[in-house]
């Protein structure tokens, strides 16, 4: 669970210079991408004001101070999501590669046909349509699961449809749109040991703990920017019992000495990498290591839920009741009767506001989504929450 404690406080809006030179802005879409600290930064400049290098392709200092970096990030990282394996740390570009890397580097190979997927066609496209793609190629049975009017994962539903086909569970950990913490403990409780557990952990890396050998989860992905990272850098975390089943998904160079035996990801990370963007995943390890402690989306989350309950005009995708909020993590995502999406958000940009707006990359309908961060605060909840009802009583 999140943890909840004080207040948020200028100290840490101050470390966001994105956030703290722009106060009349706020940012309320974070599920999109979140603002980068001013230590994350720092990495990032101090790498290439200092000596830029190409890891593992030289033996002088430069290029074994970034195959130095890239060695620490992955023991961060390993700590970050509780894999003691750190050779199943992949860099991916994001996480819809790591995503799409299970299907293409572990599905493609090992599922065959009738093989049965349990999935929830209500989660992101990125987790949704590589399954479809690779059940179509190769005639696999997608058992599709519901979520409920909350937005949380239907345990019973899930449970009903495993069978001894059963190969693969994919689970969202927090749904881009309903934004509730789903429980991966319960949820592998339900599975037989055999399936393998898939986790998109996009929306849930900044917000919860993840322990990837407790939730014996095999395939976790996650992005960087929504991390206070950079884009173009992400995470495919891999279980120790999938790591010899895996297969490449690029060759290139890196890979030239790679045997079956040797670490995953030198068998399965294709040419040069993203070495600005895994300073950045260092240094953000770090800061959220620091900022835990600050955790404030549960109370922000029910600030933002209660006035948008108040307001009769407006109606949430997902039902929720007052005493269920604390499941939820900074993420609202409704229509206003009348109102076009698009609209409304013309409208909230008019006065700084950053939401989103549309199907949000799912099988949603058109719809305005907010989402907070660690440096959002109870006054622009009230004056995001005082606009939306100017704007449905218009
Ligand atoms: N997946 C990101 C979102 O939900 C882009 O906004």
């Amino acid at each position: 669970m999140p943890i909840s404690l004080p207040p948020v406080t200028p100290e840490i809006r101050s470390l966001f210079p994105a956030i703290a030179g722009n106060p009349d802005i706020i940012h309320a879409d974070n599920a999109a991408t979140t603002q980068m600290p001013v230590s994350v930064l720092a990495a990032i400049r101090n790498y290439y004001e200092t000596h830029a290098a190409n890891p593992g392709r030289g033996a002088y200092e430069w290029a074994q101070d970034a195959q130095n970096i890239v060695l620490e990030t992955r023991l961060a990282i390993s700590k970050l999501i509780n894999l003691p394996d750190r050779n199943g740390i992949i860099f991916t570009s994001g996480t819809t590669m790591g995503l799409n890397m299970v299907a293409q580097c572990w599905g493609k190979y090992c599922l065959e046909r009738g093989d049965e997927i349990l999935l929830c066609l209500s989660d992101h496209h990125s987790m949704v349509f590589p399954w479809q793609k690779l059940a179509e190629e190769k005639e696999l049975v997608i058992r599709p699961y519901r979520l409920r009017a909350n937005g949380s994962i239907d345990l019973d539903d899930l449970a009903s449809h495993a069978t001894e086909k059963t190969k693969i569970c994919c689970v969202t950990h927090i749904n881009n749109i309903a934004g509730w913490l789903n429980d991966l403990s319960a949820i592998r409780s339900l599975l037989p040991e055999n399936v393998i557990f898939n986790v998109d952990a996009a929306q849930s890396i900044s917000h919860a703990t993840i322990n990837m050998q407790s939730c014996g989860i095999d395939f976790l992905s996650f992005s960087g920017h929504k991390m206070f990272a950079m884009t173009g850098v992400g995470v495919l975390g891999v279980s120790s019992r999938m790591h010899s089943l895996m297969r490449p998904l690029l060759y290139g160079g890196g890979m030239g000495e790679a045997r079956q035996g040797s670490p995953l990801y030198e068998r399965i990370e294709a040419g040069t990498l993203n070495m600005a963007g895994i300073i950045s995943l260092d240094a953000a390890c770090e800061f959220l290591a620091d900022i835990k402690k600050y955790d404030l989306l549960p109370s922000l989350s029910r600030t933002l839920y209660e006035r948008l309950l108040a307001n009769p005009r407006l109606d949430l995708i997902f039902e929720q009741k007052t005493y269920a909020l604390d499941h939820l993590c900074g993420i609202a995502t409704f229509t206003i009767e009348g109102k076009d999406s698009g609209e409304v958000s013309d409208i909230l940009s008019a006065y700084g506001i950053n939401v989103r707006a549309g199907r949000h990359c799912s099988g949603a309908s058109d719809s305005v989504r907010i989402s907070l961060q660690i440096y959002n605060t109870e006054q622009e909840i009230h004056k995001l929450c005082d606009i939306l009802e100017e704007i449905s009583q218009k």
